[in-house]
């Protein structure tokens, strides 16, 4: 499926005709470098069982998600906020080029995954509930107030609670849209969509507590980013400590491994080898 999604992603770049054609470069770039692509393979893979004939509808809301996504990091990268010099193996953009095109790129891709939705061959219905849930949690309500947070916060202790606060916000609730997305397009009632969000606000955690630990542990070219790079944030190592920060890892995947046989069987089994893949290898 990430297959069939990064062939979609190819010829789907964004785009403008201009007598500026360098500017089309910096555009796909980040979207083209790569990444796990986990939120297009959380949103296709709900679709494939609920609604597997929509699957190829979905990847225009797939790639909308990853557009979002990467212009988060775009714009987390500049000097301004962790003025990082490598993503997902690449110089980023406002090196190679500069900050104003770093900025206009992360300002693009937040517009044109909203293009994407408005566009995608799904109905009027679906696309306004898609619509809204990408700009609540990638928005003022998810990732903005989270990254807010978290870069005004550098330096001062927050409480667990505080820091969870940050990490749902910043990173959890993307990753729970992505699964309530598919379930929008699959038709999953409404009992079902809340069953999914909430797995994926406890799989979004889980993700960041991961995102904590290879700062803290792994090379950056291991990690395609610059490492270490944590050291005056909130993170979950900083808090924690590292082996805190291995058992809260270790707690969320118990618990996930319980909470998904509280979804259909296929889904569940689909979930379970994603986390599986994602996060014991
Ligand atoms: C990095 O996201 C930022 C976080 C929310 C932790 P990813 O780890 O998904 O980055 P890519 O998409 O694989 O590059
Ligand atoms: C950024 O978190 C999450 C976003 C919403 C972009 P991080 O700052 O921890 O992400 P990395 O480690 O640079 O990928
Ligand atoms: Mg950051
Ligand atoms: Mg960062
Ligand atoms: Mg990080």
């Amino acid at each position: 499926m990430l297959v069939e999604f990064e062939s979609f992603l190819k010829n789907n770049l964004p785009k403008v005709e201009s007598f500026y054609p360098d500017f089309n470069q910096a555009l796909g770039e980040m979207l083209d470098a790569g990444g796990k692509r986990f939120r297009p393979l959380l949103l296709l893979s709900v679709v494939e069982n609920s609604a597997p004939f929509l699957v190829k509808n979905a990847m225009h809301i797939a790639l909308a998600i990853e557009m979002l996504h990467t212009y988060s990091l775009v714009h987390d990268d500049l000097p301004a906020m962790d003025d990082a010099p490598l993503r997902r193996g690449h110089p980023t953009l406002h090196v190679t080029y500069d900050e104003v095109t770093a900025i206009l790129v992360g300002d693009a891709l937040n517009s044109h995954a909203f293009y994407m939705i408005a566009n995608a061959p799904l109905s009027d219905e679906v696309k306004v509930k898609l619509t809204s849930i990408l700009a609540r949690d990638g928005g003022i309500s998810g990732m903005i107030i989270g990254q807010a947070i978290d870069c005004k916060f550098e330096d001062e202790k927050l409480t667990l609670e505080q820091l969870k606060f940050l990490h749902v916000n910043k990173t959890a609730k993307l990753i729970a849209a992505s699964l309530l997305m598919g379930a929008v397009i699959g038709g999953l009632d409404e009992n079902k969509q809340k069953t999914v969000y909430n797995f994926g606000l406890k799989l979004g955690l889980l993700f960041q507590v991961q995102d904590d630990i290879i700062d803290a542990t792994l090379s950056s070219e291991e990690a395609g980013k610059p490492t270490n790079n944590d050291e005056h944030k909130n993170s979950f190592v900083n808090l924690l400590g590292i082996d805190g920060a291995n058992k809260e890892k270790s707690r969320l995947l118990s618990e996930l491994e319980i909470d998904a046989n509280c979804l259909d069987d296929g889904l569940s089994r689909c979930l379970k080898k994603i986390i599986s893949d994602y996060f014991k290898g």
